[in-house]
């Protein structure tokens, strides 16, 4: 394992993508852990980037016994400045920030070869540079591997330990041969093993699972259909079986036959444990006349758990009425699955400046508390496409591992008015179009998320002689790497003629298509 320590760079957790994609495991944890309360032994640590300057008061400084270990150390940008910070070197403020690429010159030992950090590479390399200090004078015992034309110590090595500095940032895509970098560093002066693959994950994490949870003890989680929830179902089924208890709730603002098609798939088809509880009724009854949006997110979450908690109660009371019938017994819920995932927790554990507390993520606060579930979340190492590939390996179909995401409040935060069946309806049908549409043309993969949106207005339409006053659909389609930022895509003009046509003719109560071309920002990817 590497272990990678966070100094608040927004490009931290790339380091540890690139890491995995050499096979090789890597953990991040923040800058100000110590190294006594590392969990495991790291065989190589490597320092992230940093917006801070290491001579401001406020900056974070790492362990010194991290230069105790004796083990290979990394500094990246920051962490360059922090080794020499740390070891009797000085950084000085640029007078402009740097920021882009830049060409470094690697430099040559006496004998002509290149330091093993380097070995392999043309003599000059495309870099992407972001910093405001840099150094001006290396520590003693550490010689030039890398220069740039505003950069003398761009990269340093230690002359006898394996301890380097680089200015640039390899885990970018910007640093083409970035990539590569890392893998000199963790495979040839790390040594470690390339034994990080999907194959190896799925063994190990079943043997823990099991073990967590005993010979009796059982789960309960939720689906959604999703990715996430539908591997981490299936992921509990092959190590308990069973034991696991999945719960789909439909709360009427889902997409057309969507209940009905993941009970088929995770039951069905995956063999899953799965119990559907219709609640529409209820949701729906309680979204009645709500059209503001975060009251209708308040009021959708809220009902999820007070149904989720008394099927909850059901499984585990139809048990103890077994085991009064002289079954065997079946052992306690003890366990609330959650599809928590690596994004998710370097939220709550990467470094956010001096002051600021660490959050925890995910509280499904009621739930917790009165069935007294611990958590578990086998996902929570993985990162998305981590969690697709293992969705292949488990034999989940293509099409729900490839899927867009879906927002937990489903079609009420579509609805831009109040939510009733016949809206949902309307909404359903045109969305299906739409994805049926995009699918057909093949552009479903190209685009991070597409969905239908109804409006709350009237529009005059003409329909054969007669005149119409009837609805409007916007369609969305966004392009997107995280969601944070999002550009709309640009479909070829024939395929939206065709989805408006569709639309128009086939769903009751629509006489009007738009397309939505915002980005993100200043529009978000929902329209509520
Ligand atoms: P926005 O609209 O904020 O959406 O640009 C970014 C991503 O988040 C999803 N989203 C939600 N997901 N509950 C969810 O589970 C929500 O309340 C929610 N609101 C937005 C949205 O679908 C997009 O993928």
């Amino acid at each position: 394992t590497v272990l990678i320590l966070d100094f608040g760079s927004q490009y931290s957790h790339l380091i540890t993508r690139r890491c995995r994609e050499h096979n090789v495991y890597a953990e991040l944890m923040p800058c100000t852990t110590l190294i006594k309360d590392v969990h495991f032994k790291p065989k190589g640590i490597i320092l992230s980037g940093s917006p801070y300057s290491v001579y401001d008061d406020v900056s974070p400084h790492v362990d010194p016994a991290i230069f105790e270990l004796g083990i290979p150390i990394l500094g990246i940008c920051y962490g360059l400045q922090e080794i020499a910070w740390n070891l009797g070197g000085e950084v000085t403020k640029c007078d402009h920030r740097e920021y882009g690429s830049a060409n470094i010159t690697i430099a040559k030992h006496g004998n002509g070869s290149a330091d093993a950090l380097f070995a392999g590479f043309e003599d000059e390399m495309k870099v992407w540079m972001s910093h405001g200090d840099q150094l001006s004078k290396p520590p003693p015992d550490f010689h030039v591997i890398g220069y740039t034309g505003t950069a003398p110590y761009a990269a340093l090595a230690h002359n006898s330990k394996p301890w380097y500095g680089i200015q640039f940032h390899p885990e970018v895509t910007h640093s083409p041969n970035g990539k590569a970098v890392i893998g000199r560093f963790i495979l040839d002066i790390c040594g470690c093993k390339q034994n990080w693959t999907m194959e190896e994950f799925i063994g190990k994490e079943i043997a823990r699972i099991r073990e967590i949870c005993g010979p009796t003890g059982r789960v309960i989680g939720a689906v959604s259909g999703g990715v996430d929830s539908t591997v981490a179902a299936k992921l509990m089924h092959e190590a308990i079986g069973d034991r696991f208890h999945a719960i789909m709730v439909d709360n009427g603002v889902l997409r057309l036959n969507e209940a009905k098609q993941v009970n088929e798939m995770l039951n069905k088809d995956l063999g899953v444990n799965l119990t559907v509880v219709d609640a529409s009724d209820l949701f729906l009854q309680r979204l009645e006349g709500i059209e503001d949006p975060e009251q209708k997110r308040k009021i959708i979450g809220n009902t999820f758990i007070n149904v989720f908690e008394e099927e909850a109660t059901k499984i585990e009371k139809a048990a103890e009425d077994e085991e009064k019938l002289g079954a065997a017994p079946k052992g306690r819920v003890e366990w609330l699955l959650q599809g928590t995932l690596y994004p998710d927790v370097i939220e709550s554990i990467s470094f956010k400046g001096p002051s600021a507390t660490i959050k925890t993520h995910h509280n499904v606060g009621g739930l917790l508390k009165d069935m007294k579930l611990k958590l578990i979340e086998p996902l929570r190492e993985l990162f998305k496409d981590e969690v697709r590939t293992l969705g292949r390996l488990l034999s989940i179909p293509a099409q729900l591992v490839g899927r867009h995401p879906f927002p937990g409040p489903g079609l009420a935060i579509r609805i831009l008015g109040p939510v009733n069946r016949e809206q949902v309806k309307i909404l359903q049908l045109a969305d299906t179009i739409y994805i049926e549409e995009i699918r057909k043309a093949g552009l479903y993969d190209q685009i991070a998320q597409a969905f239908a949106v109804l409006l709350p207005v009237k529009a005059v339409g003409v329909m054969g002689d007669q005149r119409t006053y009837e609805q409007v659909i916007a369609l969305r389609a966004v392009q997107s790497e995280d969601f944070m930022t999002a550009d709309w895509f640009a479909f070829p003009p024939e395929i939206l003629r065709r989805i408006s046509s569709r639309i128009t003719n086939e769903v009751a109560g629509i006489n009007r298509v738009t397309y939505d071309i915002s980005s993100k920002p200043p529009a978000t990817v929902e329209w509520l």
